[in-house]
């Protein structure tokens, strides 16, 4: 997913810089030797900074459905459908 339209950077583009050490979108700027432009990204920035990866949310999605599923139905008896 695009985060930055105007330098064509992507959420993995982001992620990568950060592995590299960037913590700021002026720094992701910097490893890539682009410059802020209209400055729309800057909140998808910041969000992409510091969040888990896409697969890491997946995960946690998959977990948080798995939990849901395992909620035991309250007021249901299967006697009482006899
Ligand atoms: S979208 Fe990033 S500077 Fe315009």
């Amino acid at each position: 997913m695009y985060i930055c339209v105007c330098n064509a950077l992507t959420d993995g583009d982001v992620r990568s810089a950060e592995a590299a050490g960037a913590a700021t979108q002026g720094q992701v700027f910097r490893h890539y030797g682009v410059k802020m432009q209209c400055g729309r990204c800057a909140n998808a920035m910041r969000s992409t900074l510091g969040g888990p990866s896409a697969l890491g949310q997946a995960a946690l999605a998959g977990e948080r459905r798995h939990a849901d599923d395992a909620q035991p139905t309250v007021g249901h008896s299967r006697r009482a459908e006899r």
